[in-house]
């Protein structure tokens, strides 16, 4: 039953108290005088740093905590730009650790499966340790049997960035800075790089990726960060619903070389075009998923235009937590954790066994420099290499 009675008398007590104000019969108290909003009041975003660790030659290396206006929280540091943290609210606000990481400093200046860093100069392999730009052949360290893998023996994830943090109203981040110098790791040209980390407070954690050349080199940037959204430490990734946005995949040798060949993923277990829970995926009856031990492969994105394109969804059914990201990248490697083996000191205290966590490595397709069917990964002088991903953060 409608109550007539008590709405049309509270409209009619309004209409009263509206007409007497207009009247001038009750003047309101005046609003108080408002002091101009404080800096922490404008920006609910913030950054800190602190101290880290120190490398052996005495270079002292820090850790930068960003927190957004929502109490998402990202810790990094500028040894190899390593995220050894990222706490992500569910839908109660209550914040959990989704990254993979070591326990102290002196682990991650090895950190043998690059947990959170920067990816460089070229991520992911390159074949029998060389490659040839206008002629010229350039050889690189073989630091994964006899190919060089994530930039070499001293990749961008093992040198000091520069940084400079930043808050602003809407997000809160780092801009890392490195030169590698002309040579460096057997690449050719001094290359001036920039990778700003930006936490937004719309629970987005970008990756901006720039560089430029004095000579013609090959570049190719990416993040390295495993994840589990269900919580670090808290068993394996198997139980997490992944879709990948990508037609095709580029399938590999036993040494997880790219055969050269973009091959549909119709009938084979890297079609992630509709939700798979991982679990039935990674140990499937096939060859290519024998090769990488799991899923080790690189995905080639749909891409319709130019711009950021949705790359990969994946959601957590238990703490139903969702990461999605989008790239500007023409490619993501899809890693389920393979290697890991129990034999790291885990910062959450139980070792990580095979599948602990999953990365997706935005990026170019794996051994470009040697594939003259794949899109280029060749940087020019007077060229700018700009890259961009996005990984964003819900509750489902
Ligand atoms: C990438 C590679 C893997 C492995 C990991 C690090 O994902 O594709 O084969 O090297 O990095 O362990």
């Amino acid at each position: 039953m409608k109550n007539e009675f008590s709405s049309s008398t509270v409209g009619w007590l309004a209409g009263a108290l509206l007409a007497a104000t207009l009247l001038g019969c009750s003047k309101p108290p005046p609003a108080p005088p408002k002091a101009p909003p404080t800096p922490e009041e404008k920006s609910k975003n913030t950054i800190s740093k602190t101290a880290f660790g120190t490398l052996p030659d005495g270079t002292a290396v820090d850790l930068f905590t960003m927190v957004n206006a929502n109490g998402m929280e990202v810790r990094a540091t500028n040894y190899g730009g390593i995220i050894t943290a990222l706490l992500v609210p569910d839908s109660t606000g209550k914040t959990t650790d989704v990254v993979l990481g070591l326990k102290s400093f002196d682990d991650y200046a090895k950190n043998p499966p690059y947990f959170g860093a920067i990816i460089g100069r070229y991520g992911n392999r390159i074949a029998k340790g060389q490659f040839k730009i206008d002629d010229q052949t350039y050889k690189l360290p073989k630091n994964d049997g006899p190919n060089t893998l994530h930039g070499g023996l001293r990749g961008f994830d093992k040198v000091v960035w520069q940084a400079e943090p930043f808050e602003k109203e809407d997000s809160v981040g780092v801009i890392f800075t490195y030169t590698s110098k002309d040579g460096e790791e057997g690449f050719p040209g001094n290359l001036q790089t920039r990778v700003t980390y930006t936490l937004t407070d719309k629970n987005e954690l970008s990756f901006d990726y720039h560089a430029t050349t004095d000579k013609p080199t090959v570049v190719n940037l990416t993040q390295h960060s495993y994840f589990n959204l269900a919580g670090d430490g808290n068993g394996d990734v198997l139980g997490h619903e992944v879709t990948i946005y990508a037609n095709e995949y580029t399938p590999v040798n036993k040494l997880l070389i790219p055969t050269g060949k973009i091959v549909s993923v119709t009938d084979t277990p890297f079609d992630f075009r509709n939700k798979v829970k991982l679990g039935d995926r990674v140990n499937a009856d096939n060859e290519q998923i024998k090769f990488g031990k799991g899923i080790d492969h690189n995905f080639v994105l749909k891409k319709k235009q130019p711009g950021l394109t949705l790359a990969a969804r994946v959601s957590e059914p238990t703490t139903r937590r969702v990461m999605e990201v989008h790239t500007t990248e023409p490619g993501v490697q899809f890693y389920t954790g393979n290697f890991l083996d129990d034999t790291l000191a885990a910062k959450a205290g139980k070792p990580y066994a095979k599948h602990s966590g999953f990365c997706l490595e935005t990026q170019h397709y794996p051994d470009s420099p040697n594939q003259s069917e794949f899109p280029s990964t060749v940087l020019r002088p007077g060229e700018e290499y700009n890259s961009k991903t996005v990984y964003t953060f819900s509750v489902r």
